[in-house]
């Protein structure tokens, strides 16, 4: 139910206003002075304030300008005898959404006190929307304390306000599309779209006509005029997703429309101007195609303004336990239970596995046992078999490539033959080195350099 607030210094008043807003289902308080209203306002919460203008101490502008500076979502309405001008500009300028003259026809009134309520209802939602897109794509639930990913949040607060295109690369499931959202919206576009368009997905004529739209009859099953994605994304970013599956043909036209900002319909000879941010992300190797000619230098140079690397989960360990905490609170919130733990041992498995699939298949793993597990605390015997039997070494190695570092790979080598020691000889250390045919000092050493911890 609406709450009102209304001020006059004649009870008729107040009186009438009640009744009438009462019947028409809001709940209304009144006051007879102004100092009154502040007091209710501070005590209060109130949906909208209908005010006299003339009161025998402070005035309807002092409360306008109270309600305007505690509560600045308030819509205030001014009522006065004594219309000038001045006042009304005046009202207007310190925020007041409408000025009534009395004697004030009552039909009227109610319609603009709605109009106020309504008018602050959809602010309200407005905000709400762009705060819950903000935060879904705001660095808060993108999860990465590891010095890689810090790296790229700084790399993406730095880009997001101009428009070069942005290259993400990354193996699947690293948060390509995650990255790139976050790209856009931090920048000056987070109020347009963003639209996605994967390249893989599509034949290439069906791909075509996605980008660009096209006219009706342009082929067959073209029954209607249909407007490609690079419209419907003006003003906003593009994101082309698995870039690398595109054809040849293709290219060429992306490129044009990239480099002229234009674009053709399939099938029309219309030029139409578009102003896109192009994103693209790929998990293959652009390089390696380039060589085989399998995809356009001058298309690569053009997408390749910025590029960033999305590295493999295996290689920032340290960013699994908050995402172990990050997906259990998503998903047992999601299914309304209370939020499940997970036991050490858990943790150590999950560190020690090597996540082809990445952060989407750690989000799987958590998603899939808080659907079947009852028990509060997660442990072991919850998880599926593939995370406890450790693949051979030397299957999980890195392929030389996009953002390979060769220091990296050897240290997480390195961490990989501690763990399983230390797991071995149940966290005695002596038998742990002598496993590795180490001395004890540099295992001491490599413990603390990886700040691995210990598996008792
Ligand atoms: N840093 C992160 N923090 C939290 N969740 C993440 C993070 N990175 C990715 N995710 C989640 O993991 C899933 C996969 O991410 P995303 O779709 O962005 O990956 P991708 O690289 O585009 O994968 P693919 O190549 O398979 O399309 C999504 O559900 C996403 O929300
Ligand atoms: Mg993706």
């Amino acid at each position: 139910m609406d709450k009102l607030l209304v001020i006059d210094d004649e009870q008729s008043i107040l009186d009438l206003l009640k009744v009438v807003f009462e019947k028409q289902g809001y709940s209304v308080k009144s006051a007879l002075s102004a100092e009154k209203a502040l007091k209710l306002l501070d005590e209060d919460e109130f949906d909208l304030v209908l005010t006299d203008v003339k009161l025998p101490q402070k005035s309807g502008m002092d409360i306008l300008k109270y309600a305007k500076k505690t509560k600045p979502d308030i819509p205030v309405i001014m009522i006065t005898a004594y219309g000038t001008i001045k006042q009304a500009v005046e009202a207007f300028k310190a925020g007041a959404v409408d000025y009534v003259l009395k004697p004030f026809d009552v039909e009227e009134l109610k319609i603009i006190v709605k109009k106020g309520l309504k008018e602050r209802k959809l602010k309200e939602e407005n905000v709400l929307l762009k705060k819950e897109l903000k935060e879904r794509y705001s660095f808060k639930n993108m999860i990465g304390k590891s010095r890689p990913m810090q790296e790229i949040f700084g790399l993406i607060d730095k880009i997001a306000d101009n428009d070069s295109t942005v290259l993400i690369t990354g193996e699947s499931g690293t948060g390509k599309e995650m990255a790139a959202r976050a790209v856009h919206f931090h920048g000056k576009r987070k109020d347009q779209p963003f639209i996605t368009v994967n390249c893989g997905a599509l034949p290439e004529n069906l791909l075509e006509s996605e980008l660009f739209g096209h006219v009706k009859g342009a082929f067959t099953g073209a029954v209607a005029h249909k407007k490609g994605m690079f419209q419907v994304a003006d003003k906003g970013t593009l994101f082309l997703d698995e870039i690398g599956e595109m054809s040849p043909k293709t290219q060429v036209k992306v490129l044009r429309a990239i480099q002229e900002k234009i674009i053709r319909r399939v099938g029309g000879t219309e030029e139409i101007p578009v102003d896109v941010r192009i994103i693209s992300a790929t998990n293959q190797d652009l390089k390696e195609k380039l060589k085989q000619g399998d995809f356009r230098e001058d298309l690569f140079y053009r997408l390749n303004v910025i590029t960033f690397h999305m590295p493999p989960l295996r290689d920032r360990r340290e960013d699994i336990p908050p995402l172990v905490n990050h997906f259990l609170k998503k998903h047992c919130d999601k299914t309304g239970i209370p939020m499940k733990r997970v036991a050490p041992e858990v943790i150590n498995v999950f560190e020690s596995y090597h996540w082809p699939g990445n952060i989407r298949e750690l989000e799987n793993v958590i998603e899939r046992i808080v659907a079947i597990e009852e028990r509060q605390t997660l442990t072991k015997k919850c998880l599926p078999d593939e995370l406890l039997t450790p693949p051979e070494h030397g299957t999980q190695d890195q392929k030389i490539g996009p953002g390979f570092e060769l220091d990296r790979v050897l240290d997480n080598q390195t961490v990989r033959y501690i763990r399983e020691a230390l797991s071995r000889s149940s966290g005695n250390m002596k038998k742990a080195s002598s496993l590795l045919g180490i001395n004890y000092r540099s295992l001491r050493y490599l413990i603390d350099k990886h700040s691995i911890k210990e598996e008792r």
